[in-house]
């Protein structure tokens, strides 16, 4: 595995992997890699000749009061980890070669951004569109791997790639989940371990609901407000929002129609953390 961190080396390499005809696969990081990424380096890898993980923690999406200058930053460990998976170049570029000091352009998402996760962090996905257009851009990849755990992210770059003509085909990858349940996330690692322990709930709340479906309720609202109960019932614990969403659109739904699909989203705090989760269900 090769670590590169100059964009214009990166872009040199992959502009010569096309002209050798190989397929590029790319799955984009923070880092602090755990068994989610590594699940979109294998997915990445099962299509894509070559495979191009990049590590580089955007400040762009992170607002004032926000963890930046906390999030943890293993690199050691990270390469490692990319090198077993299978990752043939990992691309860590410094923030001044992302953002030099005359920077000043970048992506404005529409109101698919402007509702939930959007709402709660303004700006935070015109920060997400401007890095991944970036990435795109330096490492030219035929196709590129997100985790459905950010599921507002994926649509947001599938709607990015759809209206800007970006030449890459989107790939979604399953959540990956702990033991418990609890979907993997870098952010895991500042719970205490009877937050660990308690997160179970968000998991829960998922699996109530698809007794609901599979019982053909149709109330959405009513479901997500027992999900929002079961999770505030775990002392500490409380949700910024548990909605159901239209699956294409994230416009919120209150009530399900025959054979359409939904998703469920839940943002929660658990002391300093906010937790993520989502599931996608269909109306029997
Ligand atoms: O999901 C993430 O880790 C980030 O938002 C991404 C896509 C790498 C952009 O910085």
């Amino acid at each position: 595995m090769q670590i590169i961190t100059e964009p214009t080396e990166m872009q040199a390499i992959s502009e010569k992997l096309r002209l050798n005809r190989q397929l590029i696969g790319v799955v984009m990081t923070m880092g602090a890699l755990h068994e989610g990424h590594l699940s979109l380096v294998r997915l990445a890898k099962e299509t894509a000749g070559v495979v191009i993980l990049t590590i580089f923690v955007n400040p762009r999406q992170f607002g004032a009061n926000e963890d930046l200058h906390r999030y943890p930053r293993p690199f050691e460990q990270d390469s490692a980890l990319a090198k077993s998976a299978g990752v043939d170049y990992l691309f860590a570029p410094e923030a001044s070669g992302i953002y030099p000091a005359s920077f000043q352009t970048s992506v404005a998402c529409g109101p698919l951004a402007e509702r939930f996760e959007g709402a709660l962090r303004p700006g935070h996905f015109d920060g997400v569109a401007t890095i991944v257009t970036k990435l795109f851009n330096i490492t030219k990849p035929h196709l590129a791997v997100f985790g459905e755990k950010d599921a507002q992210q994926l649509a947001i770059i599938r709607r990015l790639v759809r209206d800007l003509d970006i030449d890459v085909t989107v790939i979604g990858a399953p959540v990956v989940r702990e033991e418990n349940g609890l979907a993997v996330s870098s952010r895991n690692i500042y719970l205490s371990s009877t937050e660990r322990n308690e997160a179970s709930v968000l998991h829960r709340g998922i699996l109530h609901a698809g007794t609901c479906f599979d019982a053909q309720r149709r109330d959405l609202g009513t479901i997500a407000a027992e999900v929002d109960a079961m999770i505030r019932s775990v002392v500490g614990f409380i949700p910024d929002y548990v909605s159901f969403v239209e699956e294409e659109t994230f416009e919120p739904a209150e009530k399900a129609e025959k054979g359409r699909e939904y998703r469920l989203l839940l943002a929660v705090r658990a002391g300093s953390v906010r937790l993520l989760d989502n599931a996608r269900f269909r109306c029997p």
